[in-house]
């Protein structure tokens, strides 16, 4: 068992969907989180400079004597997992791998949409994730670049997002897919929104609560626990605009966001 926290970190504001699973998968554990606010969006960044933004964030967090990190961005897990795992001196857990393997559970007809960032698309990530679990999976994937500002923008059942997401999602509706990968921090706040644009019989996939499963089994795994006893607790630290992210946040924590520390990436750099 172990009292230290768990660090969780993304590109801004939408890794609090994660944060939101993990505060109720673990109601025992302490979070850090650290959202980047100054630099977001990565989803449109070079793979080289989302590395890097990475890097910097993992070292705050190992500084901060966190047990575990969870990358919470898709964007960052699908450019920066595998470097950040070989960094760290702590278990290292994404978002794309526990979607990929949650897809490939759900599908009946091996015919799986994915959905997100550009970057992410083009890494061609959850790709490798899926067809890794299930070399026979067909995979069909969507960048879906508006979706981020509208989320942010509150229009989660807006006629224009409509409208959006039938011209990014009809094509695969139209290819069969049984199963859609949400692989972007913001799109759980659509669900309701695409499940009715992708109709009954197509499963939505969460990877904030395929992550959060997939932390609680690293936890079990490596006895680092925390006792239950303890209460949980999440302090939040942003690079930029603390007012902001406590705004925003909330719809995607789903409660209110608190006592936010702001933390300018170059004097943490020192
Ligand atoms: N957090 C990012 C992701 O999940 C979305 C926002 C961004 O582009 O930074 O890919």
């Amino acid at each position: 068992m172990n009292r230290r926290p768990i660090g969780v970190f993304d590109s801004g504001v939408g890794g609090l969907t994660v944060v939101h699973e993990l505060m109720r998968q673990l109601p025992h554990e302490a979070l850090i989180y650290f959202g980047d606010t100054a630099r977001v969006p990565y989803g449109n960044k070079s793979p080289d400079t989302v590395r890097r933004y990475s890097r910097e964030i993992l070292d705050i967090l190992l500084g901060r004597d966190v047990k575990l990190v969870v990358v919470a961005c898709n964007t960052a897990s699908a450019h920066a997992l595998e470097e950040l795992e070989r960094y760290a001196p702590v278990p290292v857990e994404g978002v794309v791998r526990p979607g990929a393997r949650a897809a490939v559970a759900a599908t009946r007809s091996k015919n799986i949409g994915v959905i997100g960032t550009a970057g992410t698309m083009r890494s061609g990530a959850y790709d490798r994730a899926i067809k890794a679990v299930d070399p026979a999976a067909r995979v069909t994937q969507r960048d879906c670049p508006l979706f981020v500002p509208f989320v942010e923008e509150g229009w989660l059942d807006h006629p224009a997002t409509k409208l959006v997401a039938h011209e990014y999602l009809d094509p695969l509706r139209k290819d069969g897919i049984d199963t859609l990968v949400l692989g972007c921090t913001h799109y759980p706040l659509l669900k309701p929104l695409l499940g009715e644009v992708m109709g009954p019989d197509v499963r939505l996939i969460d990877s904030a609560e395929e992550t959060a499963a997939a932390v609680s089994r690293e936890l079990a795994r490596s006895t680092l626990h925390a006792p239950d006893d303890a209460q949980g607790r999440v302090h939040f630290v942003v690079s930029d605009a603390p007012g902001q992210f406590e705004k925003v946040g909330a719809a995607f924590l789903g409660e209110r966001v608190r006592d936010v520390e702001t933390m300018a990436l170059g004097e943490a750099r020192g």
